[in-house]
């Protein structure tokens, strides 16, 4: 390549692109840009690509488009996961929600379906994320603040009422304690008449992130990936449709990570993983179709389209080469997408709104599968019904209005996202193979490498912001006075704790304490054998044991993990 012989182009006219090129560069573009001056000293993304002025077909002349793009729902999958992507189906429009009771919760979730979203996200509170009840003296002050307070079964036959599970899928965005609150949906189902192989949707149960990134981890690695791997056991053979995992790099690139680094750090939690389930002897084609994946979408458009482009053929290459897998859903890297948190501004909120739309639209040039778009004011506290709604329309309006849902792939060809996608694979098995060097991701977080590339990164990243050579409009650069007044905040009920620790105790009170303390026992059992905990769990839960009751006949046995200072 480098001689370029386009359609109108005689036989006997000689017109080299590679000669053209590099007088371009030298005589027009520098010339005017010594003339002119440029915006920036060096343009580069949140991943330090270099950014070249202008990308022409010279730099995606290694494309081997067979090995390397193919077709969409085509090993390596690069240009999608389906055949037909949105031309037969939308992406999910899943906001993820929750705050206060389960009546509250269930209440937004009957409006977001109402206002058309396909499928259900639920946010839990910090207390039921790391496995204490409401009346548990860590979870004072945080009952029902970031997301439902969730205590027993009960709760969850609340959030789930009048909504056909059977109809609608439901993440769950819960890690420590997710078998026993998947029991708990199990059991929430199965007391409506629903059976689990009917129930379709997603738990986030990757614990890795958490000791990174998120936080809301209890027991060490070793107990936390049994717990995991017990449910990709139990629901490949009980729950065909539910996915077992959501590997997030959201949190990571909310935490301040490169696109890279959450890429990169997202797939060696899913190798760890698929690891730890081989090592039970799972075959790879039973657990790894119900594998899926979650990242954030900042706001670098091409560069976020890039990384989820390189994300699948990663993948695909991954459990082609490294684990054998035959079954074509065991490559497919199915991922939910996030608008990313931390680019919201407190300052001129509305302005949010502009972003998200941008993210969002990252998010579908990207091939997501299900997407979440942030309210303009959560920046400021959970998001009202309105600013909700707007977020919901944003996607919708994407969908319906833009026409990029309407061929697949549409960015696909551009110069620069091709050279860009190649990028991100080429960095990210470079921090793949630093990783395995490492010992693997457990070690390599274990001795601190992981959580320091990311303080690294997020260090840099507030400085540029702070030294103004990364604008973020309104907060350094426009901005303006009364920088958020008017706004219709989301209020929580000030009675939200005491309610729920008065329900709590009714059902506490109510409950068979023979058959409760059995069960109960069981669990802890079960814990000390290497059988499945999930039927233990279910068990308890059915005897309406609550959700810091079981965890703690696991603390018992497992202990917690004990953070080091990094
Ligand atoms: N052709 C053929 N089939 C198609 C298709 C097409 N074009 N489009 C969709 N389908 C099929 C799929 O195969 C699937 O069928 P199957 O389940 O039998 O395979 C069905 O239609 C549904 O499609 P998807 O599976 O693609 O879409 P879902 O929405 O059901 O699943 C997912 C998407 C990414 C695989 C899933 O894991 C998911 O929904 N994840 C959501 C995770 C989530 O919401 N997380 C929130 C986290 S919030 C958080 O952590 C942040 C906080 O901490 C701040």
């Amino acid at each position: 390549m480098g001689e370029y012989k386009d359609k109108e182009q005689s036989e006997n006219e000689y017109w080299s692109l590679k000669e053209n090129e590099k007088s371009w560069q030298e005589n027009k573009y520098q010339k005017t840009a010594e003339r002119f001056g440029l915006r920036k000293d060096v343009f580069s993304s949140d991943t330090e690509f270099k950014i070249k002025p202008l990308y022409t077909p010279l730099d995606s002349q290694n494309i081997n488009y067979k090995k390397k793009l193919s077709f969409p729902g085509e090993f390596p999958f690069t240009r999608g996961v389906y055949p037909t992507m949105y031309r037969s189906r939308l992406w999910t429009m899943r906001q993820y929600s929750g705050y206060g009771t389960a009546r509250e919760t269930n209440n937004r979730f009957k409006y977001l379906l109402k206002q058309g979203q396909s499928g259900l996200s639920v946010a839990f509170d910090l207390p039921t994320q790391i496995g204490y009840d409401s009346d548990h003296q860590l979870a004072e002050g945080e009952v029902g603040k970031v997301g439902v307070a969730i205590d027993s079964v009960e709760d969850m036959k609340i959030l789930f009422d009048d909504i056909p599970l059977a109809e609608v899928s439901t993440s769950m965005t819960i890690n420590a304690p997710a078998a026993v609150v998947l029991a708990m949906y199990i059991v929430a189902a199965e007391e409506k008449g629903i059976a689990p192989e009917q129930l379709s949707g997603t738990i986030q149960n990757d614990i890795l992130k958490e000791y990174v990134a998120r936080g809301t981890y209890i027991y060490p690695p070793e107990p936390s990936l049994r717990l995991i791997t017990d449910i990709f056991d139990y629901c490949s053979q009980k729950m065909p449709g539910f996915n077992t995992i959501s590997i997030s790099g959201y949190h990571i690139r909310e935490a301040g990570s490169t696109a890279v680094q959450e890429l990169a750090f997202t797939l060696a939690d899913a190798l760890t993983y698929v690891e730890a389930a081989l090592k039970i002897g799972l075959d790879i084609d039973d657990f790894a179709p119900r594998l899926s994946f979650f990242f954030a979408a900042q706001m670098n458009l091409m560069e976020e389209t890039a990384k989820f482009r390189a994300a699948r053929r990663l993948w695909a290459e991954i459990m082609e080469e490294k684990f054998g897998a035959e079954k074509k859903k065991s490559k497919l890297l199915r991922f939910h997408t996030q608008t990313a948190g931390t680019a919201l501004t407190a300052s001129q909120p509305l302005n949010n709104i502009i972003r998200v739309t941008i993210q969002a639209m990252a998010a579908v040039f990207g091939g997501t599968q299900s997407l979440h778009t942030n309210s303009y004011d959560e920046a400021l506290s959970l998001p009202s019904e309105e600013a909700v709604e707007i977020a919901l329309r944003t996607q919708q309006i994407i969908a319906e209005e833009s026409g990029i849902a309407d061929v697949i792939d549409p960015l696909g060809g551009s110069y620069y996202l091709e050279e860009l996608t190649d990028t991100f694979v080429e960095k990210s098995r470079k921090y793949l193979n630093k990783i395995d060097q490492l010992g693997g991701m457990i070690e390599a977080i274990k001795t601190g490498y992981i959580q320091r590339e990311i303080q690294e990164s997020a260090y840099q990243k507030q400085k540029e912001i702070d030294q103004k050579k990364k604008v973020v409009v309104g907060v350094n650069r426009y901005q303006t006075e009364n920088h958020n007044s008017g706004i219709e905040l989301h209020q929580l009920n000030p009675d939200l704790e005491t309610d729920q620790i008065a329900d709590l105790k009714k059902i506490k009170n109510s409950r068979d304490q023979k058959k409760l303390q059995k069960a109960l026992k069981a669990v802890k059992s079960t814990a000390k054998t290497n059988e499945n905990l999930m039927p233990a769990i279910i068990q308890a839960v059915r005897a309406r044991a609550t959700l810091g009751e079981i965890n703690d006949q696991l603390r018992e046995v497992f202990g917690e993990y004990q953070n080091r200072n990094i």
